[in-house]
């Protein structure tokens, strides 16, 4: 059935192997849905574009979280190419600055291959913001054995999750932060981009203060305990926070936290168990020195270990069906004129 058609001098790709690759990246993780990233085929490579106007965010310093995205591509276009036979080969353009818009160019190359089991966790994969059930021990244990190196599966005690709520929502306090993610919030219409209310859990009496933070975004300071409040009740849900050990010192790194985290996320996703990530308690956004020295216990010291954790997610049994969030279409990530898209509310 999968077949790419390959000749003596070039190797064709099949519309059905593009088809699935296109399917398929629409369905990576990018913070707040912003889905910065386009995609075209030429010559039989698929060349990837990033588009920083679109990723714009004050949590988005030099492209670090659409760095993060882009390692999460790297690990979709891998086990999907793996169901075709083929290896893909990233030509990577400026990885260490990433403000360019042509981020890679993809060629593949035919090579007998395992077919990579997660291939159809890629479209049950979810952020799920909700509350969730503490898993069984046996799930847990399931769960750690599944773990990559430098991965580990946490058991966070009733003390530590406050520090947790304080860092993950500390953004609130930052006028310009709030300004930023409440641009990426629709408050009243579905968008195919950004954040809508399903996706946040957010009760119909609670959306009235965040209408009005979007309006007066240094109003964020006075929903601040509202929103920890909240955080550490879905936190509280969870007990469990999945933890990835790595450096974060270059755009290499970041990539790396992203290849390695996707796949790890898919195979929770496989076990049935529903993550979130805790990005503002970890490394994997270096906002600056004032972000920093507001988050002032990050998660490794809240857990007590000296390595560096570039990033985290709560995981758990989700109490409600997870919910998918809202995609960008084929013909839109696939077209190059999207790079004007007009923007979000
Ligand atoms: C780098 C990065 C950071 C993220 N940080 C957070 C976060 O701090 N909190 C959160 O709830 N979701 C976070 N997300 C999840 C995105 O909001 C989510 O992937 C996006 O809305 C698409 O939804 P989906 O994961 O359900 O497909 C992050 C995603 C990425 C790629």
């Amino acid at each position: 059935m999968l077949q790419t058609k390959i000749n003596s001098k070039k190797l064709t790709l099949n519309k059905e192997l593009k088809n699935l690759l296109i399917e398929s990246l629409i369905e990576i993780p990018t913070a707040d849905n912003v889905q910065p990233f386009r995609y075209d085929f030429k010559d039989e490579s698929l060349y990837i574009y990033h588009n920083k106007k679109i990723a714009k965010h004050k949590l988005n310093p030099d492209q670090k979280s659409s760095l993060i995205s882009y390692g999460c591509i790297k690990t979709c276009i891998n086990i999907v190419s793996s169901h075709f036979d083929l290896l893909p080969i990233f030509d990577e353009y400026n990885t260490e600055d990433a403000e360019d818009t042509l981020w890679a160019i993809v060629s593949f190359e035919f090579r007998k291959r395992q077919k990579d089991e997660l291939l159809s966790e890629i479209p049950k994969r979810v952020t799920n913001r909700g509350l969730y059930q503490i898993p069984t021990q046996i799930k847990i244990n399931s769960a750690r054995e599944s773990l990559d190196k430098d991965f580990d599966l946490i058991y966070i005690e009733e003390n530590q999750i406050d520090s947790i709520a304080n860092n993950d929502q500390l953004v609130w306090k930052d006028t310009e932060t709030v300004k930023d993610l409440l641009s990426k919030i629709n408050l009243v219409f579905r968008k195919t981009s950004g954040l809508n209310f399903e996706n946040l859990y957010v009760k119909t009496l609670d959306r009235i203060p965040l209408i009005i933070v979007k309006r007066f975004p240094f109003l964020g300071k006075i929903v601040w305990p509202l929103v920890k409040y909240k955080m550490k009740k879905t936190i509280q849900s969870s007990s469990y926070v999945l933890v990835y050990y790595s450096k974060t010192e270059n755009n290499t790194d970041y990539i790396k936290t992203g290849e390695k985290c996707y796949r790890q996320w898919l195979r929770m996703t496989q076990l049935g168990l529903a993550m979130q990530p805790l990005t503002s308690s970890t490394y994997a956004i270096k906002v600056d020195d004032t972000h920093l020295s507001m988050n002032n216990t990050p998660l490794h010291k809240v857990i007590g270990t000296d390595r560096e954790v570039a990033w985290a997610f709560r995981v758990g049994i989700p109490l409600k069906r997870s919910l998918k969030s809202n995609r960008l279409t084929k013909s839109e990530v696939t077209s190059l004129d999207s790079f004007s898209l007009p923007d979000l509310e």
